[in-house]
């Protein structure tokens, strides 16, 4: 005799209770969860105003000092799609950074690569390993995973630049580790020792050999950085980007870090480029100029100095409808996306290539 329907949800209903009991999944039940077609993010595309952020880093500089401990002067952006975690996307951190005259920002080290991008100041340095890494606006400066680092202002202004770290992903990892040089400050060995070898255009010293996944350039200079950008002329570039370059690793060819990629990218005046979107997430940083970009139908309206997050796999297209060029900083989980064969980008074909505007981000 079969059994009636009741009797098999009833039995069914135990099957599920004993599971969660025996802390069991059944798959079926969740696998339109676990398997979506596409990705499921909780990151929001957010912006950030750069005079918010940079009152607030001079309100922390009067009010809190840089002491081991609480080692830096940080304001971390917090993704609000992201349930509180601390990460401007899932796998990225990006903060701000504020270092006042005369102070040194603790020696350390962690697990977790970073690196620097300057906005405003000169005279600071960042001692990578004991190699005094001077620094001014538009400079990339890195500080690989595991290596010693203290910041100094040398200036008689507050230096602020960009930090972004892989925290996010080395935290879901639980591979965090960080340690306190046992001094403030690490010795000089060296100034500007990376740059006086690496920086040669397409040149790298014959008597350095490569060590590891290291990245023998520490500091990438702003000024060739702009040349290359300028040199593009109105000749063409990419149709989604604009002219975009991503800085390279002198030894591999490949990403500045393992778990980074870093970009400096010129929207020229008049450019409206198409959309597409990547399986990576980034993080924006408005360099100079002014313009806007559509991130999922909305429009962002960002100038100099603000922050910005596309998220992964969200349409994306930028415009410049100034007289001045725009240019843009970014960090981007890519290389994580490529070494996992994770990577993947899809054009936007509707429309002429461009979304419809359906809403503006007003904070
Ligand atoms: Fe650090
Ligand atoms: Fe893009």
């Amino acid at each position: 005799m079969s059994k009636s329907a009741p009797d098999t949800e009833r039995e069914l209903n135990d099957f599920y209770r004993e599971a969660d009991q025996r802390h069991l999944i059944p798959l079926w039940k969740v696998t339109a969860r676990l398997l979506p077609a596409e990705p499921q993010t909780k990151v929001l595309p957010y912006l950030w105003k750069w005079p918010d952020l940079r009152r607030m880093a001079n309100r922390a500089g009067d009010l809190v000092p840089i002491e081991r401990g609480g080692e830096r002067r940080v304001l971390g952006l917090i993704n609000p799609g992201l349930g509180g975690k601390y990460a401007a996307t899932h796998t990225l951190w990006a903060a701000v950074q504020i270092v006042k005259p005369g102070e040194i920002a603790p020696c350390h080290r962690h697990t977790a690569a970073a690196i620097r991008f300057i906005i405003e100041g000169d005279r600071s340095y960042t001692n990578v390993n004991g190699d005094k890494c001077m620094m001014s606006r538009g400079d990339l400066v890195l500080t690989p995973n595991w290596s010693w680092h203290d910041h100094g202002c040398e200036s008689d202004q507050p230096m602020i630049w960009m930090d972004g770290l892989d925290l996010p992903l080395v935290g879901d990892l639980d591979a965090v580790f960080f340690e306190p040089y046992p001094t403030h400050a690490h010795p000089v060995a060296q100034i500007n020792d990376s740059e006086r070898k690496f920086s040669g255009p397409h040149l790298k010293p014959t008597w350095e050999k490569p060590e590891g996944r290291y990245p023998p350039l520490l500091n990438y200079k702003w000024e060739p950085t702009y040349q290359a950008l300028k040199k593009i002329g109105e000749g063409a570039a990419s149709p989604f980007d604009d002219v975009c370059f991503q800085y390279l690793n002198p030894h591999t060819g490949g990403p500045v870090l393992p778990t980074i990629g870093c970009y400096i990218q010129m929207i020229r005046p008049g450019i409206y480029t198409r959309a597409h979107r990547q399986v990576n997430s980034a993080v924006y940083h408005v360099f100079e100029g002014r313009g806007y970009s559509v991130i999922n139908g909305t429009r962002f309206d960002w100038e100099r100095g603000d922050f910005f997050v596309v998220p992964p796999w969200a349409w994306h297209e930028h415009a410049n409808e100034g007289k001045e060029e725009a240019i843009l900083f970014s960090i981007q989980d890519t290389p994580v996306m490529e070494v996992l064969g994770l990577y993947r980008e899809q054009v936007y074909e509707e429309n002429g290539g461009h979304q419809k505007v359906t809403g503006k981000f007003e904070g």
